[in-house]
């Protein structure tokens, strides 16, 4: 991926740590002269408010969706309720699957903030998906969903749910420290990763650690 180049970029939610429309502002200060478009999921620290009003109007998109191609991107919100923990509504779950049904997309590429698995962190397994295994089951039954991206685990995580690539990337902030079992931070540097949307279905990625 030498010549690589980013089309679109996604993020999986917790772009601010401070409760204030002027982190959003900075954020969006820093992507702009990306001058792409920018998907955006909430994450357990964001302010919904708050991050609509940068987050929901373009380049940007909140908790959309966009077909490319043979491809379908759809983002949803993940945050019911209070605490670092998470839930996919049923409104939600709905939503995702009349978006599906309705697009001829023949691969769908799926972002939300909190892990529909267990990770291996004992604290971090304790604050992921409540309805992690609804989720995953709606997901295996629309039959076209190829990829699943989150955040919130700040760490590595690459599986095979049948058929479903299920990823996660290491933060662009701080990084937590795989298979705790009580909050850890690792001492790596921030990551991003690449993602190629590939014809068949399958997508090829790579993680980019970001050294000062
Ligand atoms: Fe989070």
């Amino acid at each position: 991926m030498a010549d690589w180049r980013a089309k679109r970029v996604v993020v999986t939610g917790d772009l601010i740590q401070d409760d204030s429309a002027e982190a959003y502002e900075r954020f969006r200060d820093l992507m702009l002269p990306l001058k792409l478009r920018i998907h955006c999921v909430p994450g357990n620290h964001d302010v919904p408010a708050l991050m609509r009003a940068v987050c929901g109007r373009p380049p940007f998109s909140y908790c959309a969706y966009e077909q490319v191609g043979d491809w379908l991107f759809v983002g949803i919100d993940s945050c019911v309720g209070s605490g670092a923990g998470g839930e996919v509504a049923r409104e939600e779950l709905d939503r995702l699957s009349d978006i599906v049904a309705r697009s001829p997309a023949r691969h769908v590429l799926l972002a939300l903030h909190h892990p529909p698995v267990a990770v291996g962190s004992r604290w971090l397994d304790t604050v992921g998906l409540r309805n992690g295994d609804e989720v995953l089951e709606r997901l295996r039954g629309l039959n076209r969903i190829r990829a699943v991206i989150f955040g919130h685990v700040h760490q590595v995580y690459d599986e095979d749910y049948h058929g479903i690539r299920i990823l996660a990337t290491p933060s662009t902030c701080r990084q937590f420290k795989p298979g705790s079992d009580e909050f850890a931070v690792d001492d790596k540097p921030p990551a991003y990763r690449r993602i190629t949307l590939r014809e068949d279905g399958k997508v090829d990625t790579e993680l980019v650690w970001v050294r000062e």
